[in-house]
């Protein structure tokens, strides 16, 4: 009987050897004239068991890893295409307390389907999101995905059905949907994720927003970075055209809806809406003013949808199940699941989807498993570059948007970079400066000059030159970049330096004391 192996071709698992590993096994099955069929697949998220390799059987998956080229002769001397013991076994793969622990609505195929194959894709209830949304229309569409609490997951976690809302009472005689892909933050690689390990989901739920609002036409532009990302994209959208769920009259319905891949050329400040606009219509990444907002003049100034892989990856699973099964997971206004990463110096490190309201400490610690070199935590920068440090003392914060508001950081995109006590916090905010100074688009001053003064300052700060009265002055820099730029990039940058400051003030030389006084 032919066994089936699953391997992951996502570029994480690639990167650490997925793709020797398959030839290799299918080689020496071949040699050994033992039938296997290898189905490559998308990465459980679980990346220090990456290569992992997984055998079908009649309990379930039994997952082998992390599996070097050279573990396979032994491992199928051991008989594990039939389960058989090995140091590497791991048993069933959905027992693993990382994987068995979460909560996988957006994530639920990730690592289980074939990313290429719509038959696998509507076996494992891909399309049923689709088909109610044909069968109840534009309207009651936007009403489920308000009701069911969904927040954009991009960064700024606006209401998805709002947003929608707005682009639908648009008039125009062409609109888009836009996904941005460009996924810009540290520590993040959940869109990636999607993308290479269910993008069919990503596709039904762009075309879900098109029917929603009018749109028939969308871009999915693509950081470049991640070339595995477009190639997977590329293939999912010729395979779904080819199944008629793409193109004109989507499964024989009244809706059309076909889309396209853009590649970004390398700027993180391209992640910014207005700027990806701008990008896709090949010009130079720079920030447009708002208003006038996108949904209103967007893509070659037509009503325009812009959503982040995994708002618009959540949606399929809101129209099939219901706006209220989503909305029922999670606290306060934060509803739903949050397909969180843990990265940096961390043990554990991977993507876990769980409901909002799980505190910093469990992900960090429990699930995470603390630092990778062993020695304490001492910091975590939340949200990517933009995003606040944390100190233990903040880890009892749950993972929710107004909570980490209100603790002066953000949630992001959902990214978790974990630093060890080795860590120079005004190393940290120095960089925090200049990454803004490299990424600014140049079109604001408080951000164009700021990042660079910000730069000069710590400098300064670090060397000991008049503390006490360059403090205040970058605390004056802050501010004025804070309220003064025209997006995020020049607005947020405060937020990782002046954490930095007030949670690991010794780091800059001055007594703690002082600089809570300078706060
Ligand atoms: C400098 C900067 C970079 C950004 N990078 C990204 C990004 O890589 N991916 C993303 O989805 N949103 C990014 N955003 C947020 C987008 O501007 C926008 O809010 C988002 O695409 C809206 O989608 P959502 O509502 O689904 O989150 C960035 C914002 C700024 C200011
Ligand atoms: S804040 Fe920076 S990136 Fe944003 S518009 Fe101003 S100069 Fe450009």
């Amino acid at each position: 009987m032919t066994v089936r192996v699953y391997i992951s071709r996502d570029s994480g698992a690639l990167c650490v050897g997925a793709e020797e590993v398959a030839t290799k096994l299918r080689e020496e099955a071949e040699r050994r004239g033992l039938a296997i069929d290898i189905v490559r697949t998308g990465s459980r998220g679980m990346y220090w068991l990456e290569p992992l390799v997984e055998i079908g059987t009649e309990r379930g998956r039994i997952g082998y890893g992390p599996v070097a080229v050279k573990d396979i002769d032994g491992l199928l001397d051991a008989g594990f295409l039939q389960g058989g013991n090995h140091a590497k076994g791991l048993g069933l793969v959905e027992d693993i307390p990382f994987f068995k622990n979460q909560t996988r609505l957006t994530f639920a195929r990730v690592g289980i389907t074939d990313p290429r194959s719509v038959a696998d894709y509507r076996a494992h209830d891909g399309y049923a999101g689709l088909m109610k949304a044909i069968e109840v229309g534009p309207e009651t569409i936007i009403e489920q995905v308000t009701t069911s609490g969904l927040r954009g997951r991009g960064g700024a976690g606006f209401p998805t059905g709002i947003k929608w809302k707005t682009v639908s009472q648009t008039i125009a005689a062409q609109k888009y949907i836009v996904c941005n892909a460009d996924e810009g933050d540290s520590g993040t690689f959940a869109d990636r994720m999607i993308m290479e390990g269910d993008p069919f989901v990503l596709i039904e739920g762009m075309t879900i927003a098109g029917i929603a609002v009018g749109a028939t036409y969308g871009y999915i532009y693509i950081r470049s970075e991640y070339p595995h990302s477009v190639e997977a994209m590329e293939i999912a959208i010729e395979e779904a055209r080819k199944a008629g769920m793409l193109g004109r009259n989507i499964a024989g319905s009244e809706y059309s809806f076909d889309m396209e891949v853009r590649v970004g050329a390398g700027a993180y400040v391209c992640g910014e809406e207005t700027s990806l606009l701008e990008s896709v219509e090949g010009k130079r990444g720079e920030v447009r003013a708002k208003p006038p907002l996108p949904a209103h003049i967007g893509l070659f100034g037509k009503p325009t949808v812009i959503n982040n892989v995994l708002s618009l990856a959540s949606v399929p699973i809101i129209m099939d199940k219901g706006a209220e099964f989503y909305r029922d997971y999670g606290m306060g206004r934060s509803r739903g699941t949050m397909p969180i990463q843990l990265a940096g110096n961390i043990k554990h490190g991977g993507l876990y989807e769980t409901a909002f309201g799980i505190t910093l400490g469990a992900l960090v610690d429990d699930i995470g498993g603390g630092t990778r070199s062993g020695r304490p935590v001492r910091a975590v920068q939340v949200g990517g570059p933009l995003g606040a440090y944390f100190p233990r003392a903040l880890f009892d914060t749950p993972f929710d948007y107004e909570a980490f508001t209100a603790a002066d950081g953000l949630i992001g995109h959902g990214g978790i970079v974990v630093f060890d006590d080795t860590v120079d916090m005004a190393k940290m905010a120095r960089f925090a400066m200049e990454f803004c100074a490299i990424e600014s688009c140049g079109k604001c001053t408080p951000c164009r000059i700021g990042s660079a003064r910000g730069m000069e300052l710590m400098d300064k700060i670090v060397a000991g030159e008049e503390r006490a009265a360059n403090l205040l002055v970058l605390e004056d820099l802050c501010n004025t970049m804070k309220f003064g730029s025209l997006c995020a990039l020049g607005g947020f940058t405060p937020y990782p330096v002046m954490s930095a400051l007030t949670h690991f003030p010794e780091d800059f030389g001055a007594e703690p004391k002082r600089l809570q006084a300078a706060e």
